[in-house]
């Protein structure tokens, strides 16, 4: 691995390590919210699960949806919460009762040290609904619904930045699902009226729910063939599943990611000329994460039980195996930062999420949660582009797949650059052998790995196994060798210059 100092990809926007949390399960109810919990706080959100997600450093969470979103009233969630109705949730067949809305979640995104990104119900609902949340949330007062905000005892606007045009309008199972020549005017019409209430907003159209719908990539072209000078993201959205029995073919699986942000860039860059246009679109890869685990479990309550209130719904436990997809497809949006702008993990609470709680019980960090974490903290400043050769693999999905998967970034402020590494073997460990010239003098802060597990092994509450710890490795000199364990993550902390 040849780190170059001045061989620069991007500043890597921190947003790119959001999250999302959506009214689906147990993420919002027992999730982050549980007022009859010992840890409950004034407002009724969970503080073990605060502090968890503290350590996490998210700057964004996506919110209320997901699929939610499509038939979501947002007007049900504000004002005195004895008044909220309890409304039918077609999207997971669950009793919505309401008690979370936008001015809870603000609340929570406030002491969790989060920005929100508000996605608008583009299903069932339209332009008009769409500018009155945001009236509501970002207009000081004097209109009916800013007033609206300060009679429910909220006086500053919440000022948020990042709206999101629907979610996955091209999937048949979207309340209210659109074509793309449908919704490319949709959110044209949506986004050219929200920019007239606000200007300094950023607006998200959708693109594909992931790569293998058979609308892409033509949604792509067709939205933003409507929608280009209006927005200034499209979505990407895509879970990674074990597919075959062959751990290498999983772990191979950001190979998918790669692929399918290429072909976006060219399509957005295809647009981009058709239109004869200055501007670069940029990418929110707003939902992301492996999903695999809980869906047979899932079409079961979906399907058989009777409606409820918060069921546990996607409840992927996840193991060592996942983390180290989890970490390669990281480090695959690293690698793309110079377009990947936001993305969020799907989801943070209970949701495929890296936090997992019980009703009344502990909180407790899933095997996702230390690679996101690691990335999320010292992941900061610029994305390097560094030269690597390393053996390769043929898997039954793809072909010519390297056993090292890795980036490296540059903190200039605290002369930090951090190598992320994952040796894709689950044979044999690897030397990885680093030229550092560039960057004078180097020293290692600290090299900590996540290696030696049962790729089967799973975090439970009070009983987390799958942690991290600190590697008893030396370098000496810019030019050295660090050993990657067999089925490894590693997070190489390096002081520089
Ligand atoms: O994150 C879970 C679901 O996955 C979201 O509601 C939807 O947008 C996606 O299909």
């Amino acid at each position: 691995m040849v780190i170059e100092k001045s061989y620069r990809l991007a500043e890597i926007d921190k947003r790119i390590y959001g999250s999302f949390i959506e009214h689906l399960g147990r993420a919002v109810y027992t999730g982050i919210y549980e007022p009859t919990h010992p840890t409950a706080d004034e407002d009724g959100f969970r503080k073990d699960v605060l502090s968890l997600v503290a350590d996490l450093q998210v700057p964004i969470v996506r919110y209320p949806g997901g699929n939610f979103v499509s038939n979501y009233i947002w007007e049900d969630g504000v004002g005195p919460k004895d008044r909220r109705p309890h409304r039918l949730d077609l999207a997971w067949r669950t009793i919505e009762t309401n008690e979370m809305g936008v001015d809870e979640f603000a609340r929570w995104s406030k002491k969790a040290n989060t920005e929100m990104m508000m996605a608008v119900n583009l299903g069932t609902r339209g332009l008009s609904e769409a500018c009155n949340l945001l009236e509501y949330c970002n207009i000081s007062s004097g209109s009916f619904y800013s007033d609206m905000r300060v009679k429910n005892g909220v006086n500053s606007p919440y000022n948020i930045k990042t709206w999101c045009l629907g979610n996955e309008m091209d999937g048949p199972w979207q309340l209210g699902h659109k074509t793309a020549e449908e919704y490319g005017r949709l959110a044209t019409e949506t986004a050219k009226a929200m920019r007239q209430l606000d200007p300094s907003i950023e607006l998200v159209c959708c693109g594909s729910s992931n790569s293998e719908m058979p609308t892409y990539p033509d949604w792509e072209a067709t939205v933003l063939g409507h929608a280009y000078d209006d927005v200034d993201y499209i979505s990407m959205h895509q879970y990674y599943a074990k597919r075959t029995d062959n751990r290498q073919d999983f772990l191979a699986e950001s190979m998918r990611m790669d692929d399918f942000i290429k072909t976006v860039v060219s399509v957005c860059d295809f647009v981009k000329a058709k239109k004869r246009s200055a501007k670069k679109m940029m990418i929110s890869f707003d939902e992301w994460n492996v999903w695999y685990h809980s869906l047979k479990k899932d079409d079961d309550i979906m399907n058989n039980k009777p409606w409820g209130i918060a069921p546990p719904l996607v409840e992927d436990i996840y193991t060592f195996e996942d983390a180290l997809v989890a970490a390669t497809l990281l480090i695959t949006l690293i690698k793309h930062s110079d377009r990947i702008r936001m993305a969020c993990l799907a989801q943070l609470v209970n949701v495929i999420a890296p936090v997992m709680t019980e009703k009344g019980g502990a909180a407790w960090r899933q095997s996702i949660y230390w690679p996101f974490m690691h990335m999320s903290v010292f992941g900061r400043g610029i994305a390097l582009n560094p030269i690597t050769t390393s053996d390769k693999y043929d898997g039954s999905t793809f072909t010519d797949v390297s056993y090292l998967e890795s980036t490296a970034v540059y903190n200039e402020e605290n002369s930090e650059v951090t190598i992320f590494a994952v040796n894709r073997s689950i044979e044999d460990d690897m030397l990885l052998d680093c030229d550092m010239r560039s960057f004078g003098n180097c020293c290692l802060k600290e090299h900590i790995e996540m290696a030696g597990f049962d790729l089967d092994a799973v975090n439970l509450p009070n009983n987390e196994i799958i942690k991290p710890n600190v590697a008893d490795t030396k370098i000496d000199g810019n030019e050295f060798g660090i050993k990657l364990k067999k089925a490894s993550w590693n997070v190489i902390r390096l002081k520089v210059g």
